[in-house]
């Protein structure tokens, strides 16, 4: 029997170690729920690290024969894989020069060549249960190498590659020394796909400029094969977040917020800790706030969640200190005897509880400096049931292509986010759901299911196309 073979740096699992033991833990995120229709499906795999570095060889076959029951099959990675693959080369160069953040961008040979082999891993780990006839889907810039790798060994395999980050403009992808070899492995798949046109545009431009290749309109030949190469904005489990508020859970969260904050209007701020979210630039656009409309001084709070991610790495130890320095500075500025203007929390949350918070918060506050798509944005407006609240979205979130009705600010205009705040609490509530029942639908329609089966049929038709020219 064929089956589809997804492959993505992690494994929709976290592993937690538990009084010497290590406990699994299933992934809440979208992109999990979103292919969790395939990879439980039959014989159907997900191929992936396991996010933890796990050292004995009889641990390691424990979890193997756990994961194996889910049909989830683990790459484990070394401590100086995950050193100079992972932090190095995935989070130190190709994080910060896809997302226009060059100035962070380490080039270290060594981190290269072990990008290298740890994609050469991934392709022996896919070797490993793959037959003709298969369909494999690859996930997001950890692994761009491994469609050129797997095609070298089974020509005729079907491959698509899906990038969940920005492919930045020539100009950007250019600094990277390893820019041509790059970009042939993202080549071997026979579908390609990014989440806007811009990104589309961007990557077809730079093999254009950087490979003896054609390229017509979405279409690249390249090594006597034909590569299409399309936009799929990603979606989000809508329902999901539509029908959470009615969860018991999720409705006594709310009810000690409603107790915690009576009066005040609420800013809601959730990110991942990361230099690409504009988190510094969104504090500095709250105190301006407080500062120039001292009425809204003890009426609104800025409820900050900031998700612990990748804080072995220089740069993202750096911000979370700076963060931490600018909330003591605002709150140590503005605040009152009951009045904390900013509430900073620096954890992950459950689903319940960050429900609980789409639901309750009168704005959403969404400022990257950069982002691929930017999935808290579609949540808060899927959670919007009585299709009031208010979104603010940068014009740098792939978002904001689709969210058109969101108030759309750059992020590196702080003043144009303190005026688009206040332009948010004074927003008449008629006004509030004619924008927010036009995004509502938008999230409802392209969500995270019509998302996954876009794609496949794509790629099958993409497939069908190129044995048609084949056969001619
Ligand atoms: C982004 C990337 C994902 C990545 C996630 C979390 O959304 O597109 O590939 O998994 O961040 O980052 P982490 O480094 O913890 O996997």
């Amino acid at each position: 029997m064929r089956k589809t073979i997804i492959v993505s740096n992690r494994l929709p699992v976290k592993i937690q170690e538990q009084d010497g033991a290590y406990v699994l833990q299933t992934s809440e995120g979208g992109l999990a729920t979103g292919l969790g229709s395939i990879y439980r499906e039959g014989n159907n795999i997900w191929i992936g690290w396991p996010g933890q570095f796990i050292d004995e060889k009889k641990q390691q076959d424990k979890i193997t024969t756990q994961l194996r029951q889910m049909n989830l099959l683990p790459v484990f990675l070394t401590e100086d894989e995950i050193n100079s693959y992972y932090e190095g080369f995935c989070n130190e160069t190709l994080w910060p020069v896809f997302h226009y953040m060059s100035v962070y961008a380490r080039y270290v040979e060594s981190n290269w060549d072990a990008y290298y082999q740890v994609n050469q891993k991934f392709r022996d780990k896919v070797l490993s249960v793959a037959e003709p006839g298969d369909t494999i889907w690859i996930h997001d810039y950890q692994l761009l190498l491994l469609p050129g790798m797997l095609r070298a060994e089974m020509p005729e395999i079907s491959i698509g590659f899906f990038q969940h980050i920005p492919f930045p403009s020539f100009e950007l992808f250019r600094l990277i020394p390893w820019r041509a070899e790059i970009l042939e492995g993202m080549l071997g798949a026979d579908l390609m796909g990014f989440h806007t046109f811009d990104d589309t545009r961007h990557f077809l431009d730079a093999v254009a400029r950087l490979l003896p290749a054609q390229t017509s309109a979405n279409v690249v030949s390249f090594n006597d094969r034909a590569i299409v190469v399309e936009t799929f904005p990603m979606g989000i489990d809508e329902k999901k977040y539509a029908t959470l508020g009615m969860d018991p859970e999720v409705k006594s969260n709310m009810a000690q917020l409603q107790e915690a904050f009576k009066t005040e209007k609420m800013i809601l701020s959730i990110d991942r800790l990361d230099y690409t979210k504009g988190i510094l630039q969104r504090l500095e656009a709250f105190e301006q706030l407080l500062e120039l409309y001292p009425q809204y001084v003890a009426q609104v709070v800025l409820y900050m969640i900031v998700v612990p991610s990748r804080d072995t790495v220089p740069q993202y130890k750096q911000l979370r200190e700076d963060i931490d320095q600018k909330v003591g500075h605002i709150n140590a500025r503005f605040r009152t005897l009951n009045w904390h203007p900013v509430q900073y929390f620096y954890r992950s949350f459950p689903v319940e509880m960050l429900s609980a918070l789409y639901n309750f918060a009168d704005i959403c506050l969404v400022t990257p400096m950069r982002d691929g798509m930017n999935l808290v944005s579609k949540e808060y407006v899927a959670s919007r049931i009585n299709n009031d609240g208010v979104l603010i979205l940068s014009e740098m979130a792939g978002a904001s292509k689709e969210l058109v009705d969101a108030i759309i600010v750059n992020p590196n205009n702080v003043g144009a986010m303190r005026e688009a705040i206040v332009e948010a609490i004074k927003m008449p509530l008629e006004e509030q759901q004619r924008r927010m029942k036009l995004m509502r639908q938008l999230v409802a329609k392209f969500n995270i299911n019509h998302w996954v089966e876009l794609f496949m049929t794509r790629l099958k038709e993409v497939n069908a196309m190129q044995q048609k020219m084949l056969a001619r």
